[in-house]
């Protein structure tokens, strides 16, 4: 095993983690839920953000300095649409964030409404996600799709 391998491993168990918290957040959300429960989605929102950091430098580090020459994936040109497609899924996730943020503070048994767009978000960054790994297998092994 060398460090190209062990940086795969990080961008994948990172990947595995990112789904996970944003399930669990889209699970958690009902319609209107306690504060208590507010923080704690607020909270593995957190490493849900922490998580797509790593996803993100492992994903360069492969991208450019390790494995395959930088060229490969330029070449292909499929990368730029996964990197798309993940900062489109980084930019939605900025209003489910900020809504967390906003109503974290006050009583812990005090009932939120969850507006529908919140889950609305969060289901469509699960969508976006299912997609990249298709498009990461197409990159990896060269496939030409233009
Ligand atoms: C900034 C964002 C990202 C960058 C720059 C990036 C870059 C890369 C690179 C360079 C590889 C190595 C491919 C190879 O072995 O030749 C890779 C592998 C992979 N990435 Fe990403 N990635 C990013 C985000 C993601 C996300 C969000 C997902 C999934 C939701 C993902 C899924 C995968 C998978 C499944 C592989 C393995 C492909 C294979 O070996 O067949 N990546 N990524």
């Amino acid at each position: 095993m060398d460090i190209s391998h062990f940086i795969k491993y990080l961008h994948y168990i990172s990947i595995f983690i990112v789904f996970s918290c944003l399930a669990i957040e889209f699970v958690l959300l009902k319609p209107q839920i306690d504060r208590k429960m507010l923080k704690i989605v607020y909270k593995i929102d957190g490493y849900y953000g922490l998580f797509s950091i790593l996803v993100v430098a492992a994903g360069l580090t492969l991208w450019l300095w390790i494995g395959k020459p930088a060229e490969f994936y330029h070449e292909n040109g499929i990368i730029y649409i996964k990197l798309g497609l993940f900062i489109v899924v980084g930019l939605l996730s900025i209003i489910p964030t900020v809504f967390f943020f906003r109503n974290r503070k006050g009583d812990d048994s005090d009932l939120v409404e969850i507006p529908g767009r919140v889950r609305s978000i969060i289901k469509l960054e699960l969508l976006i996600l299912l997609i990249i790994p298709m498009l990461a297998v197409l990159m990896a092994n060269g496939v030409a799709v233009f």
